[in-house]
């Protein structure tokens, strides 16, 4: 369940339905889906095997399972990997602290009084976000919480919350389903959604894909490692997985019914970028009378439960990589890592007013770590993952976790092993090339 609360978050309600937006709709879902199923799960698998097999973190998981002479090597990817995971929680800090502010601004009912004009609601969000240093505190306020729960005891707060408030979280998505696809003219979202056209996707298009199922399952950044290293020796890898993935979906395509057929009922633009849950879902609660105003209230309190709990598995991630060799108490690793995430996060945050001048290859200081956290780094660890599980593990080691050491069968063995010795890393591959040749 943890697992879970760390893929089921942003990227499933805020990130998912823009990039889908931006791409095309229906012809990004189908490789979308494809990269999870056949990349991802895989990707899952791998890294949980690699975690509970060492019971380490990345730095150390990689290098300990490889022969002597290429230690050197897997802790060079260790290092990346958590690199990776470092700037992917600065990134995430910055939407946290969005979610925060709307939490504030349900409950504060600014959100409710802006009726149903979409010009008036995007300019509040463009008001928000641009606003100097407000959304920074709204992040800070973020990261403090985060802290506390892990300081606090990993086990208790991050299963209360997974257990209890996520399945309260699909609920009301699918209640925002059911008001989004009732309103007029809400099915021209349902067709941009599942009627693909692939004209529109391009070569970005599609490793935009490939990172955002890397992003959504939370897998290429040495996460899935650390939980592995928790993992019960008992538990199933592969179902636990399956599990893992498919609920992860789930609740991605249950976030694309709420929003689109609202985009296009509402007459908002599909590819309006990051904004576009801020704008597009107040929008739908407003439609809602009074009952809206208190579903505004819980969306977005629950939308924070989910970002915190994918939060909590990147801390996690740092804290035990960093504390991994004893030299630091664990309470001294999250402080460190908390004080260096939130800085770099209220940087991006700042891009979006103070440091708007500021470009990195023609692009804000945002978009650079965005193009970064999805299209570079995390495919590229991926990749690692893979050759690493596929090539390098010995065989041994894999067999014994996949059937718990002989006790379980394992059908899909050969057909895993396959995927992640040779689909996998040539496909990441072909991705990885062409994308950054196009
Ligand atoms: N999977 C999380 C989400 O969808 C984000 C995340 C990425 C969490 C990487 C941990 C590691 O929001």
């Amino acid at each position: 369940m943890a697992a879970v609360g760390s893929a089921v978050g942003l990227g499933n309600i805020w990130r998912f339905p823009y990039i889908c937006g931006k791409y095309g709709g229906g012809a990004f879902l189908i490789v979308y889906l494809l990269f999870v199923f056949l990349l991802g799960s895989v990707l899952m698998m791998s890294e949980l095997v690699i975690g509970r097999r060492s019971r380490r973190t990345p730095i150390s998981a990689y290098a300990s399972l490889a022969p002597r002479r290429q230690r050197p090597l897997w802790i060079g990817f260790g290092v990346l990997c958590i690199i990776t995971c470092f700037f992917i929680l600065s990134q995430y800090l910055v939407l946290s602290g969005w979610t925060t502010g709307y939490v504030w601004h349900s409950v504060s009912g600014a959100l409710a009084s802006m009726g149903t004009d979409a010009g008036v609601i995007a300019d509040f969000f463009r008001h928000f976000s641009t606003g100097g240093w407000s959304p920074v505190w709204f992040m800070v306020l973020f990261s403090i919480l985060v802290l506390i729960v892990i300081l606090g005891g990993v086990q208790k707060g991050v299963e209360m919350a997974s257990k209890v408030l996520m399945p309260v979280l699909v609920l009301l998505i699918l209640v925002l389903c059911v008001r989004s696809l009732t309103l007029p003219g809400s099915i021209r979202g349902v067709e941009y959604l599942f009627s693909p056209d692939f004209s529109k996707l391009t070569s970005e298009g599609i490793l935009a894909a490939l990172g955002q199922a890397l992003f959504s399952l939370s897998v290429g950044m040495g996460v899935m490692v650390v939980y592995g290293s928790y993992l019960p020796a008992d538990d199933r890898i592969f179902t636990t997985a399956m599990w893992i993935t498919a609920c992860d979906t789930l609740i991605a395509l249950l976030a694309g019914l709420a929003v689109f057929p609202a985009v296009f009922s509402c007459g908002f633009d599909p590819a309006g970028g990051p904004g576009l849950v801020f704008c597009v879902l107040p929008n739908v609660f407003n439609t809602m009378g009074a009952a809206g105003a208190i579903f505004s209230v819980l969306f977005f309190l629950l939308l924070l439960v989910a970002a915190l709990t994918s939060a909590i598995s990147l801390l996690e991630c740092l804290t035990a990589c960093i504390t991994d060799n004893g030299r630091l108490r664990r309470w001294q690793g999250a402080a460190i890592v908390f004080v260096l995430s939130t800085a770099l996060g209220a940087v991006f945050t700042l891009s979006f007013s103070h440091l708007s001048g500021v470009k990195l290859a023609g692009l804000s200081l945002f978009d650079f770590i965005d193009r970064i956290n999805s299209i570079y780094l995390p495919p590229l660890c991926a990749l690692g993952t893979v050759l690493f599980f596929g090539w390098v593990m010995p065989e041994a080691d894999i067999r014994a976790e996949f059937t718990n050491n002989g006790t379980v069968r394992l059908r899909l063995y050969g057909f895993i092993r396959f995927m992640a010795r040779y689909v996998a890393p040539l496909a990441l591959l072909v991705v990885i090339i062409t994308g950054i040749g196009g």
